[in-house]
């Protein structure tokens, strides 16, 4: 998910669309803002109209953070008091910062700073992510 949110974002760059609805939580003025499918045929939107780019890019992040939300609560629930369960927590801290520099970024008309800031997360969030995924599998096998 945090792969599918960075190639949603690298469309919202690509499409300078970050510059457009400088306002959050809302776009145009509403939380679903309208004219998301103005162009033709209705699938263009998605890779090419800049509203419904900058829109699907806030929806993936907060399905991200309440998909890491929600792991977050099953590893408390599960192991409490574990290394696995104490990163699930900093996961979410460091989605819940990626998503505040996002939204900082977009409020203030996509500074470079404040861009290269919101990608270099990006990265942060995806390594520590996968990084995390891995404990699931448990130590790697020790030479004999
Ligand atoms: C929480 C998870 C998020 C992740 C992992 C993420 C990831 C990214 C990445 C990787 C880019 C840059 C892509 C590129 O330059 O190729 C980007 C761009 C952008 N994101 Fe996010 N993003 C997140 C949340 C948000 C939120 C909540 C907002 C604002 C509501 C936001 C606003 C933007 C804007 C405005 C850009 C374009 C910046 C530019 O034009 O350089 N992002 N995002």
């Amino acid at each position: 998910m945090a792969l599918v949110q960075i190639y949603l974002g690298a469309l919202v760059a690509g499409l300078d669309a970050g510059l457009s609805y400088n306002t959050w939580p809302l776009m145009d003025g509403a939380l679903v803002p309208g004219d998301l499918f103005v162009q033709q045929p209705f699938w263009l939107n998605i890779f090419e109209n800049p509203k419904m780019v900058q829109f699907i890019h806030r929806l993936g992040a907060y399905v991200l953070m309440a998909m890491v939300l929600m792991h977050m609560i099953a590893s408390l629930r599960a192991a409490p008091e574990t290394t696995h369960a104490r990163r699930s927590v900093l996961l979410f801290a460091l989605v819940c910062l990626q998503a505040l520099i996002g939204i900082v970024t977009l409020v203030l008309q996509v500074p470079i700073g404040w861009g290269v800031l919101h990608q270099g997360g990006a990265l942060v969030v995806l390594a520590f992510a996968i990084a995390h995924w891995r404990g699931f599998v448990g130590e790697y096998p020790r030479p004999e």
